[in-house]
């Protein structure tokens, strides 16, 4: 009977970590951090809250960029020059209660844009799975993701997901809607399949 007893409760654990492992994700706190300037990385945000829920977060300085395109490009070019990190508006209250955090961002001359940096710096992320997502003008990530590992040598960061937004260059700005925007929402939910975080 004991042994009876103890093979029925060794199946059940089996069944039941493999259940919990498919719906670990779901059980787990998730923070949606993301920085955008106009409005396509926001659009990213929103879709994977809507796929996976948790807490959505804009970042926002204490002191705003300069609405001239030209403007920030210089002044990001050398914030990322002398290793200025921009002081944070956003206050994230008890990040120690999250295990999953995405960071969202667009490319900002190649890198990861300095308010992230400043996120990064500021918040200790030790021992959480790490997610980062991007939009871009067309030339991709460049070093972002690698500069998210970098800042957070201590967390699990996972395979990052990249797509073109808008080009302010051009005066491209939103381009996140229409068929544009059903792009994207296929992309990212086979981008969450693929790291496990939804099936
Ligand atoms: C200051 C600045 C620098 C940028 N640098 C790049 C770049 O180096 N490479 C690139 O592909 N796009 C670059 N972009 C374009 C943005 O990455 C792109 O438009 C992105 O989709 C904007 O995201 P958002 O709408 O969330 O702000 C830059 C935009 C800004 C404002």
């Amino acid at each position: 009977m004991k042994n009876a007893i103890f093979l029925l409760i060794v199946i059940v654990s089996c069944i039941s970590t493999g259940y919990s492992n498919a719906q670990s994700m779901s059980a787990k706190k998730i923070l949606i951090v993301y920085l955008s300037r106009t409005n396509n990385t926001k659009a990213i945000a929103e879709i994977i809250h809507k796929d996976v829920g948790g807490r959505l977060v804009a970042l926002e300085l204490q002191k705003p960029y300069p609405e001239n395109y030209r403007a920030i490009v210089q002044q990001v070019v050398d914030e990322n020059a002398s290793g200025y990190l921009p002081t944070l508006k956003t206050k994230i209250d008890s990040i120690q209660k999250y295990d999953v955090i995405f960071i969202g961002f667009p490319t900002w001359d190649m890198q990861l844009p300095p308010p992230i940096k400043s996120f990064l710096h500021q918040y200790n992320l030790n021992g959480k799975t790490v997610i980062p997502f991007n939009t871009n003008a067309g030339y991709g990530v460049g070093s972002g993701f690698q500069t998210v590992k970098e800042l957070c040598p201590d967390s699990k960061v996972l395979k990052g997901f990249s797509i073109k937004g808008g080009i302010e260059r051009e005066g491209v700005l939103f381009v996140m809607k229409g068929d544009k925007e059903k792009e994207a929402q296929k992309e990212v939910r086979k981008w969450l399949q693929q790291i496990k975080v939804i099936e």
